[in-house]
C-alpha cells in the first residue's frame, strides 16, 4: 500500500474509533481507503479544446473508477500551477497530474515531487527541465509536427509563383509547447520560401477575445487595398475571433480569399470549416483522460511507461468533412 493510501487507512482506523465511542467525523467510506488519489494542475479554460481536455480527465478519474480527482484550474497563470503542485505534495496526493502553461520554470517544484517521491505526469504540453526524470511520462500531441501538416497544406494551397504569400501569424500562449511547435514549423517554412512573407505576428494567447482585439487593431491600421492570403491561428478560438474581425474589415474567408488554417478541429471549427471559412482544421485530440489513466495503471502495476505518448491526429478540409464527421465529434 502506497504512503497516502496508508495515511487514509490510520485516518479510517481513527474514524472506526470514534463511531465506536459515538464521536462523528467527515471521513468518506471503507472504500475511500482504497482510491487512488490524483492532483490535477489544468492551465485553465482559455478555449473549447482545453474545456473537452477537463471534460475527459473528470470523466476518467472517477469515484466509481477508483480515484479520487483534487482539479485546480491555474487561470492561465503559471505562478498558479506551482502553488497547485506544492499543495498537492503537501497532501500527499499519489500522482501530479500537471498540464503546463509554459515549459519553463518547473525544475525545482518538480525537484520537489521527485523527492517526495510522488510520480508526475505531464499532459498536453511539456516542460524544459535539466533531468528527464522529474517526470514519470508525458501524454500530448506533437506539436510540430500539427504546424508541418499546416506548412504542407499551404505549400499545395499557394505554389511559388512571382506573387507574395501574405501570412498573418496569430500565435498561442508564449512559451507553451504548442506555441513554439507550430511557431518554428511556420518559421522554418518562411525561411524557406522566398515568396512568403510574415506581415506581422500577434500574440493571441489562445483565446477568440484577445485574438479579435489585437487582429481589429492590427487591421486598422492596415494600408487600403493590402493583400492577405493566409491566417495561421493556433488554436480554434483563435480563428474565430479572426475570421469576426477580418469580415468586419472587408476582408472575406474562404479557400480562394483569406485562407484562415487553424488547430484543434473542435466540432464548431470543423462546421466553420465545411461552410468554407476556415480553409484548414489541424486537429489536436484533447481527449487525453484514457492514455493518462493507462499510465497510471502501468505505474500501479509496477511497471516503468513509456515516456512520451503521442496522439493520432489527422487534418480536414471542406471537400473531406460531412454532417456525420460533424456528429461524431467528441468535442
Ligand atoms: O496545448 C494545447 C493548446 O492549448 C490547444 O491547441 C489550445 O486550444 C489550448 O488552449
Amino acid at each position: 500500500m502506497n504512503r497516502k493510501r496508508s495515511v487514509l487507512s490510520a485516518l479510517l482506523a481513527l474514524s472506526l474509533v470514534c463511531a465506536a465511542c459515538g464521536i462523528r467525523t467527515n471521513l468518506a467510506p471503507e472504500a475511500e481507503e482504497d482510491l487512488i488519489v490524483v492532483g490535477m494542475c489544468q492551465v485553465g479554460a482559455e478555449s473549447d479544446w482545453r474545456v473537452a481536455n477537463s471534460e475527459s480527465m473528470k470523466t476518467v478519474f472517477t469515484e466509481e473508477n477508483g480515484y479520487r480527482l483534487l482539479f485546480d484550474d491555474a487561470r492561465q497563470k503559471q505562478e498558479n500551477q506551482i502553488s497547485a503542485v506544492r499543495k498537492f505534495i503537501q497532501q500527499q496526493v499519489d500522482y501530479i497530474v500537471l498540464m503546463p502553461i509554459s515549459e519553463s520554470g518547473w525544475d525545482s517544484v518538480l525537484q520537489e515531487a521527485k523527492e517526495a517521491e510522488i510520480p508526475v505526469i505531464l499532459v498536453d504540453r511539456m516542460v524544459d527541465v535539466a533531468d528527464e526524470e522529474l517526470y514519470a511520462a508525458h501524454v500530448g500531441s506533437d506539436f510540430r509536427r500539427e504546424g508541418a501538416q499546416a506548412v504542407q497544406w499551404i505549400e499545395t494551397a499557394c505554389p511559388e509563383t512571382e506573387d507574395p504569400v501574405r501570412i498573418i501569424h496569430i500565435q498561442g500562449t508564449l512559451g507553451s509547447t504548442a506555441q513554439l511547435g507550430r511557431t518554428a514549423a511556420l518559421e522554418e517554412a518562411v525561411a524557406r520560401h522566398d515568396s512568403w512573407e510574415l506581415l506581422s505576428q500577434l500574440d493571441g494567447d489562445f483565446t477568440q477575445a484577445k485574438t479579435y482585439e489585437v487582429l481589429t487593431e492590427y487591421l486598422s491600421g492596415l494600408p487600403a487595398g493590402q493583400e492577405i492570403d493566409v491566417v495561421y491561428c493556433e488554436n480554434d478560438n483563435e480563428a474565430f475571433g479572426a475570421i469576426q474581425a477580418l469580415e468586419e474589415n472587408g476582408y472575406a474567408c474562404g479557400k480562394d480569399s483569406v485562407k484562415v488554417i487553424t488547430f484543434d478541429a473542435t466540432r464548431n471549427a470543423l462546421l466553420e470549416c465545411m461552410k468554407g471559412k476556415i480553409a484548414l482544421a489541424v486537429e489536436c485530440n484533447p481527449l487525453l483522460g484514457p492514455m493518462v489513466e493507462r499510465v497510471i495503471q502501468t505505474i500501479e502495476a509496477g511497471q516503468v511507461p513509456v515516456k512520451h505518448h503521442y496522439v493520432e491526429e489527422r487534418t480536414f478540409t471542406a471537400g473531406e468533412l460531412t454532417e456525420e464527421i460533424i456528429q461524431q465529434r467528441e468535442y
